[in-house]
């Protein structure tokens, strides 16, 4: 396994160059008869059919006709049922998923992928809590996998998640991560850029994730009472407002944070080697979920230069949604209003971004090939013409970094690489056992409350259990 001096160390970025752009276009392809009987053809089980499993299957079905999803899974009938309804109706020809390969519960990963053959695809988009279980029932199995970011929520999940991912190397499986901007031909080309030296030495980088309340971040006693009071489970309950719990999704700042904190770390070519930060709850009212609505992390890479990560969850307040490095001799747009290039992907004499001052532009007309469609393109590709292809440690030691960020927020500490990659706190140990019975991993209080970070007091980890 890796030590995490070497994950550190290391820093075996995959350099993705302007070439690769041209290589990975899917023309006048042999495809090897990795799958027996039907040799073009690639099934896919699709594990947590939510808003991006559902999303991330259209985009894999996108990628052809040997394309097939045969079997799906999640914990709630109205999700699956509305997923599957969605799939069928656009891809009537490619989606084969009778009764008997609709799978329901927490356990029911296991049958979806049973449903596939060694070399198939399986989508992993449940909350990330349920990553390295079900990665390590994939490898088993022999399957491809595409895993939603981020691929862990505390130091114990990365690092086995790191150990997986050399299992399936030595297995040769194909596994792609959903961090899609590394896939954005723009900012492959941007990388190029600033790694040849168009904007100088970067000197700081910065990155804003300020909207209204997202997801199910913010959760009330009343959505909890009246999901109880439904015949759901407190396990059903927190896996159905999984931003609102740590040990579920890392929280709002990993979940959403992370493609920016990626994106930033990718264009300077090195991971931080420490952080501190600072956090609160301003107008939470009566919320019971264990998010901060405003994060500011200051992350410091080993040659001093500084990246910035503004995060705010809050209405009636200025959004921004960008990120940008600055150079010694300019500055580098990496993302302006989304993870889709759009405006983004532009490089500007100084440090302002008058239209007078750019110099460089990826795609000047802002027509980029969609990076949701390229991960999968990429993935598909690696698969056909069996190259190398494995991004887990890459979106592992993303997670990580967006891990340190929020528990240096969470702590109140500054956060060394070094050190925090030794903390054992491990947020919902055994959930490889969890059933449908099983108790929550997170206890509420008698209040119905759930334990919330507090930074000087709950030094040594984000929060501190309520006992039985
Ligand atoms: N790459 C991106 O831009 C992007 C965008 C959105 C979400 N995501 C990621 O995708 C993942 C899912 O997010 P979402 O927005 O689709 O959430 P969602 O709530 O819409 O979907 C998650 C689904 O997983 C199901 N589920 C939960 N636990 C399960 C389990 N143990 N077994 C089977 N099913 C289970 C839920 O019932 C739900 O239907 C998260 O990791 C999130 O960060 C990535």
């Amino acid at each position: 396994m890796n030590t995490p001096e070497s994950i550190f160390t290391r820093r075996e970025f995959v350099k993705t160059s302007s070439q690769a752009v041209a290589a990975s276009a899917l023309v006048g392809m042999v495809i090897p008869t990795v799958h027996g009987a039907e040799p073009n053809e690639i099934r896919l089980a699709l594990i947590g059919s939510g808003g991006r499993g559902t999303g991330a299957a259209m985009d894999a079905l996108t990628q052809g006709p040997h394309m097939k999803l045969v079997a799906i899974a999640d914990v709630f009938e109205n999700k699956l049922n509305s997923s599957l309804g969605n799939l069928s109706r656009k891809f009537t020809a490619q989606v084969d998923i009778p009764e008997e390969r609709k799978f329901l519960g927490v356990e029911s990963y296991k049958q979806a992928m049973d449903a596939l053959r060694p070399g198939d695809i399986v989508i992993l988009a449940t909350p990330p809590a349920f990553r390295w279980v079900h990665f390590k029932y994939a490898i088993e199995k022999g399957l491809n996998v595409f895993m939603e970011k981020p691929i862990c929520v505390d130091v114990p999940t990365g690092l086995r998640m790191i150990e997986l991912g050399e299992e399936a190397k030595k297995k040769n499986l194909k596994v792609g991560v959903g961090l899609m901007v590394r896939h954005c031909r723009g900012r492959q080309a941007l990388f190029d850029q600033i790694q040849g030296g168009a904007i100088g030495e970067i000197l700081a980088m910065r990155a804003y994730r300020m909207h209204p309340p997202v997801g199910s971040a913010f959760t009330t006693p009343k959505m909890r009472n009246d999901s109880l009071a439904a015949d759901n489970s407190e396990l059903r309950f927190q896996i159905s407002r999984f931003h609102s719990f740590l040990w579920l999704s890392g929280g709002l700042f990993s979940d959403f944070y992370i493609h920016q904190i990626d994106e930033c770390c990718w264009m300077k070519n090195a991971w931080p080697v420490k952080c501190q930060a600072v956090g609160g709850r301003h107008y939470r009212e009566d919320k019971i979920d264990q998010n901060f609505d405003v994060y500011h992390v200051e992350y410091t890479f080993a040659d001093g230069t500084k990246f910035f990560m503004y995060g705010r969850t809050m209405g009636g307040v200025k959004d921004e949604f960008s990120s940008t490095a600055h150079g010694t001799k300019g500055l580098a747009t990496i993302s302006v209003g989304s993870h889709h290039l759009g405006k983004a992907g532009r490089i500007f004499k100084g440090q302002l971004t008058k239209p007078a001052d750019q110099v460089w532009a990826a795609f000047p007309d802002a027509k980029a090939p969609d990076p949701y469609k390229m991960e999968w393109a990429d993935l598909v590709e690696a698969i056909q013409k069996d190259q190398t292809y494995n991004e887990v440690k890459r979106g592992a030691e993303a997670s990580l970094v967006s891990v340190m960020g929020r528990h240096a927020a969470h702590t109140g500490q500054e956060i060394v690489w070094d050190d925090f990659i030794g903390i054992k706190h491990e947020f919902a140990p055994g959930l490889d056992g969890l059933t449908d019975k099983s108790a929550a991993p997170l206890r509420a209080d008698k209040d119905g409350k759930y334990p919330l970070p507090m930074p000087g007091l709950t030094r040594d980890r984000e929060y501190r259990e309520f006992e039985a």
